[in-house]
C-alpha cells in the first residue's frame, strides 16, 4: 500500500471489488420517530376532519405527541448515528436540482446510501411545517377554545387568526405527503431499493465497490441530555404561561331571580350567548316572547336586565360569545338562528334534539355537559342516550 495515499483512498482501494451488501442505515429511535409520526398524523387528520367533534381530546394528545418526535427528531439529528444526523442530508442547492434533473429523466439515478437530495427538502420541510401546524394548534386552542397551556394568553382573535394558519398547513402537508409517498415510490422504481422496507428493517443495499463507510454511533446520552433540558425548559415556560386564568372568560356568578324567571319554560340560557344590547331589547318586549307572554316587572326586570347586561356576550372573549354575537337580523334574539349555531348544528342528527332528555335545540344543556359556564368545549358534547 503506497504510504503516501489519505486514509479515504485507502479505504476506497480495499473496497473496490466490495460486493453488494445491506448496511444497517436508519437506527431504532429514527425508524420508531418516522412510524409514531405517520400515526399520530393519521390520527390528527381523522380527529380533525372525520371523527366528531368530542374526540378533540385525542386530536390534542397527537399534537403534544407530535411536539415531542419533533423535539426528538432535531435532537437526533445531532447525536443520531451516522445517516440520521442532519449533517448527512444538508445538500448543496446545486446538488438538489442535479438530483431533481436526474429524477426527470427517469433513468436509475445516483445511488445515496442515506436521504437523496430531493428526500432531505422533503425531510426538512416536512419539519417546519409540522412545527407550524402544532404550534398554531397550540394558539387555536388556547385563543378560540380557552383551553391548554396558552388559554390565559392567547385571545380569540388570535386563535381565530392562528386557525386559518392550521387549516393552510394542514392542507399543506396533505400536499406534501403525497409528494413524499410518490417520491419513495419513484425512488423505488428507479433504484430498485424498497424504501418502505428499509424504514422498517433499517438495512439499505449499497452497490458494489461502495467504499467502506464512515459511521459514527449514536451518542444517545447526549441526546436525551439535550431533550431533557428543552422539555423542562419548554415546559417550565408553557406552565407558567398556563397559570394565567383563560383570558375572557368570566366568573359568573348564579342568579337565582334569573334562574327561576327564565328557566321555567327552557332552560336558563347563559348571559353569553347574547350581547348585553340584544338581552336589552329582549328584555324589553317580554309580553311576545317567541308568542309567549314572559312579562316581568318591577324590581325583577331591573336585576335580570343588570345581570344579563353586565354578562352579556360583548363582555366575554370566549369562542360562543363572538361566534353567537353575529345574529340572523331576521331573528335577533334567537341563539339556535345564529349563523354559526346553523352551521355547527347542521351535520347533528335531527333526532337528536327529539330526544326525551333534549326535547328541543334550545336545550343546549341536553347535549353541552359544560353550558353553565360558557365554555361549549367540544370535549364536552354529550348526546345523551334516550
Ligand atoms: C312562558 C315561558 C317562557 C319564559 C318565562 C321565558 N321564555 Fe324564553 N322562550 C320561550 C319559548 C317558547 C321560546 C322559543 C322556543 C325555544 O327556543 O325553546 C323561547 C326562546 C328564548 C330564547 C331563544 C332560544 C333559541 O332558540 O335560540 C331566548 C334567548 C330566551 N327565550 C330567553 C329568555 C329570557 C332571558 C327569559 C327571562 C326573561 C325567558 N326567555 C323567559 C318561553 C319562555
Ligand atoms: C342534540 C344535541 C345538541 C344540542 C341540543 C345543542 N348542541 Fe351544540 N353541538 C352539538 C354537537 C354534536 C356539536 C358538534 C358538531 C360538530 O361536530 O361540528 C355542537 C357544537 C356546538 C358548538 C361548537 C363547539 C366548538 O367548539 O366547535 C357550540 C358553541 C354549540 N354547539 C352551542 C350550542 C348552544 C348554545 C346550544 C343551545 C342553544 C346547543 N349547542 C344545543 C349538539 C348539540
Amino acid at each position: 500500500m503506497a504510504e503516501n495515499t489519505t486514509p479515504h483512498e485507502t479505504t476506497k482501494e480495499r473496497h473496490k471489488d466490495a460486493p453488494e451488501r445491506l448496511v444497517k442505515v436508519w437506527d431504532l429511535p429514527t425508524r420508531l420517530f418516522h412510524w409514531t409520526l405517520v400515526a399520530m398524523v393519521l390520527l390528527g387528520y381523522l380527529t380533525g376532519y372525520l371523527f366528531p367533534e368530542n374526540t378533540m381530546g385525542i386530536h390534542l394528545w397527537a399534537g403534544y405527541i407530535t411536539v415531542v418526535l419533533l423535539v426528538f427528531r432535531l435532537t437526533w439529528g445531532l447525536f443520531g448515528s451516522e445517516y440520521s444526523r442532519l449533517e448527512t442530508f444538508t445538500f448543496s442547492p446545486v446538488h438538489i436540482l442535479e438530483h431533481m434533473k436526474e429524477l426527470a429523466t427517469l433513468r436509475p439515478v445516483k445511488h445515496y446510501i442515506g436521504h437523496n437530495p430531493t428526500g432531505s427538502i422533503m425531510v426538512f420541510g416536512l419539519l417546519f411545517v409540522l412545527a407550524t401546524i402544532t404550534l398554531s394548534g397550540l394558539l387555536v386552542l388556547g385563543g378560540e377554545e380557552n383551553q391548554g397551556p396558552l388559554a390565559g394568553a392567547a385571545s380569540f382573535e388570535v386563535g381565530d387568526l392562528a386557525k386559518g394558519v392550521h387549516s393552510a398547513f394542514v392542507i399543506l402537508l396533505a400536499v406534501m405527503i403525497v409528494a413524499h409517498v410518490g417520491g419513495v415510490y419513484m425512488e423505488i422504481k428507479l433504484t430498485g431499493e424498497n424504501l418502505v422496507k428499509s424504514m422498517i428493517s433499517g438495512l439499505k443495499k449499497v452497490p458494489a465497490g461502495t467504499p467502506e463507510l464512515l459511521h459514527r454511533q449514536a451518542r444517545p446520552l447526549a441526546a436525551l441530555t439535550v431533550i431533557a433540558a428543552f422539555v423542562s425548559l419548554a415546559g417550565s415556560m408553557l406552565w407558567v404561561f398556563s397559570t394565567m386564568p383563560p383570558s375572557g372568560l368570566l366568573t359568573l356568578p348564579a342568579n337565582k331571580t334569573y334562574e327561576s324567571e327564565c328557566g321555567d319554560c327552557h332552560l336558563p340560557f347563559h348571559p353569553s350567548l347574547l350581547s348585553s344590547d340584544s338581552w336589552k331589547q329582549m328584555l324589553e318586549n317580554l309580553d311576545d316572547h317567541f308568542g309567549d307572554d314572559a312579562t316581568i316587572s318591577g324590581d325583577t326586570l331591573i336585576e335580570v336586565t343588570a345581570y344579563l347586561t353586565n354578562y352579556g356576550g360583548d363582555k366575554w372573549d370566549t369562542e360562543a360569545s363572538n361566534r353567537f354575537n353575529i345574529v340572523d337580523p331576521k331573528a335577533p334574539y334567537q341563539i339556535t338562528a345564529t349563523p354559526y349555531w346553523v352551521r355547527k348544528h347542521e351535520g347533528v342528527d335531527p333526532n337528536f334534539f327529539k330526544l326525551k332528555k333534549v326535547g328541543a335545540k334550545s336545550n343546549c344543556g341536553g347535549c353541552h355537559t359544560d353550558h353553565y359556564s360558557g365554555r361549549f368545549d367540544d370535549q364536552k358534547i354529550k348526546i345523551p342516550k334516550e
